[in-house]
């Protein structure tokens, strides 16, 4: 399917005509075009052009004009203040490109970027043994949208699943199972999610009970790690079956949450553990990195702890453990030398940040990230409880992300019921939207702020059907299904030679902008955007609705198909956009 040529960029290319016939050095310079209250359109551009040729700005505008040509895109230009221009368009163009557009329902004419690159996207980094808590979510779900985004685009994304496998504690619960060798083993072959964990949580805890009170299993478990990481076959093997019981445990809560994660991706701290000694040797041989009491250590400048003595990054501890900067750098490595990735993306927490910082400037250091190798944390907020402050349990715990999407699912599964008041829907039919509704509406509510922001973990606020939620964009796409299925013998079709109300035209222009906010989105790594847009969206679809008869009283046929085909296509607009956001649109609610 050929992409379509956006309005936005028709116009543009029409001024940028106009505006290099009319001043030689205008060429190439970009007109500034703006969506406008007062015109379809307005350019800005020339103040600032005309400013540099030492021009007058209103005779520069009013030249161009008489040089634009007009008919069949630009239907009226005009100079107005001190030298902007505003623009209408023809309705007969803005039909013809949805027209384009809808003929093309998988993409919408969404053109693909032009020099698409390699993308690693780090996400989703739940860790072993330990219960996925909300701070886990975040990263899933932005990093999910993140990545759709991206492959629309046409970037090739390889996602990482930085998984925490690695490190101390597995010495004390590889002896304890080693120990008790039978406490992981199933009964059954189909273990649940919720199984999976309720096994990795008594054995972590009786673990734990018996290194806090036996002195010599504390020993045992210490030299266990030891064994680890020189990997022993036996310890490993040990350790692969905490891997294996929280994979299924993950792969549950990853369902859930209707997202794909694949196995494949899933490259944990571990993964990494052949190239630590490497990465020591490589950064200390250039000098990058220094020993400071034993310790393998990098130094900064601006990096210093509140006595202002510097805090350095440790890659090597002084005892000869590697941690979580050694993998992290050696994780860099693998990214760009074997996979060949141009941007590293890590969608991490903010409390992470200077972390991030001192490995990414470690690895420039080293050479390994350069002008042609990005890297970028896509730091995230907190999620606070109602009340402003983190969100915690009533007991003071942190809250499993299974509890709150479970939550999540009974107060939709409650807002559908109470909606269905013909009782048209099965029970089935009840739970499968509850479902897409309590999973979306918790997704929505994560992707619609900035992700760098905090944000109010508000379950009422997420499932309501009026303002700035998932339920009100799912609701919208409903009403469009059932207006089309109502429509019966009259189909959706595009009239261009028909005269658009105001309504129709600003739907109508907005649906064209689906292209220039998914490039934005995905370039700047910010959903939030793209959710601004779909609300807005649902919006002017409910104002064209509210002031455009489509069924009844019953317009004309060739209006009735006309709008009809703009409720169509704004429907495949809402469906693919949350479709990038990760959220479900069913057919009836
Ligand atoms: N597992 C870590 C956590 O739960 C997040 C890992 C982030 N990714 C990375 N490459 N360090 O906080």
């Amino acid at each position: 399917m050929a992409p379509v040529t956006s309005l936005t960029d028709l116009v543009q290319q029409r001024l940028a005509d106009a505006l290099s016939s009319a001043l030689a050095e205008a060429d190439g310079v970009d007109p500034l075009l703006r969506r406008s209250d007062r015109a379809d359109f307005q350019a800005n551009g020339i103040l600032a052009l005309a400013k540099k040729a030492k021009a007058n700005p209103r005779e520069l505008a009013t030249q161009v004009v008489s040089g634009v040509v007009t008919g069949d895109v630009i239907k009226d230009i005009e100079v107005s203040g001190p030298g902007f221009l505003n623009i209408t368009l023809t309705d007969s163009a803005i039909t013809e490109n949805l027209a384009a557009r809808y003929a093309d329902p998988d993409r919408l004419g969404v053109p693909f970027a032009e020099n698409p690159g390699t993308t690693v996207v780090d996400y989703a980094q739940p860790n072993v043994a330990k219960e996925m808590h909300v701070g886990h979510l975040r990263s899933a779900v932005i990093g999910d949208a993140v990545v759709q985004l991206l492959e629309f685009t046409g970037e090739t994304v390889v996602r990482r699943h930085h998984i925490g496998d690695w490190g101390t504690q597995f010495g004390m619960l590889i002896q304890y199972l080693d120990e008790h060798p039978h406490e992981l083993d199933h009964k059954d072959a189909q273990v649940s999610g919720e199984e999976a964990m309720s096994n990795l949580d008594r054995l972590y805890k009786a673990a734990r009970k018996h290194f806090d009170s036996d002195e010599e299993f504390k020993t045992r478990a210490r030299r266990r790690v030891v064994d680890l990481q020189a990997g022993d076959p036996h310890t490993l093997a040990v350790w692969q079956k905490f891997v294996d019981e929280s994979k299924i445990y993950f792969f549950s809560v990853f369902e859930k949450l209707d997202m794909e994660v694949r196995d494949p991706d899933i490259v944990g701290e571990s993964g990494y553990n052949d190239m630590l000694a490497e990465t020591c040797r490589l950064l200390e041989e250039s000098g990058v990195a220094v020993r400071s009491e034993g310790a393998l250590c990098v130094f900064f400048d601006d990096v210093k702890g509140p006595d202002g003595n510097p805090v350095p990054l440790i890659v090597q501890k002084s005892d000869g453990g590697y941690g979580y900067a050694a993998t992290d750098l050696s994780a860099i490595r693998d990214r760009v030398f074997n996979l060949k990735a141009n941007t590293l993306v890590y969608v991490v927490d903010a409390r992470q940040s200077l972390h991030f910082k001192m490995v990414f400037e470690t690895a420039r250091r080293a050479g390994w990230l350069g002008d042609d190798v990005k890297a970028h944390q896509l730091a995230f907020g907190t999620v606070l409880g109602k009340d402003g402050k983190p969100f915690k349990t009533r007991e003071g715990e942190t809250v499993k992300l299974v509890d709150l999407l479970d939550e999540a699912i009974e107060r939709a599964t409650a807002v559908v019921r109470e909606k269905d008041t013909l009782g048209q829907l099965s029970e089935a039919d009840i739970a499968e939207r509850g479902t897409q509704v309590g999973v979306g509406a918790v997704k929505y509510a994560d992707l619609s702020t900035s992700a760098n922001r905090d944000y109010k973990f508000d379950l009422d606020q997420m499932v309501s059907l009026n303002g700035d939620t998932s339920v009100y964009l799912q609701y919208a796409y409903a009403r469009i299904q059932s207006i089309l299925r109502k429509a019966g013998e009259v189909r959706p079709s595009a009239h261009p030679e028909l005269e658009l109300a105001e309504a129709e035209r600003a739907l109508g222009l907005h649906v064209d902008a689906f292209a220039e906010t998914a490039a934005e989105a995905a370039t700047e790594y910010a959903p939030h955007k793209l959710a601004a847009y779909l609300y807005q969206l649902a919006s002017l679809f409910t104002t064209f609705y509210d002031q455009c008869p489509v069924i009844k009283p019953a317009p004309p046929k060739d209006i009735a198909e006309n709008r009809l085909f703009l409720s169509d296509v704004t429907a495949k607009t809402l469906h693919r956009g949350m479709a990038l956001l990760g959220i479900r649109t069913p057919e009836r609610l």
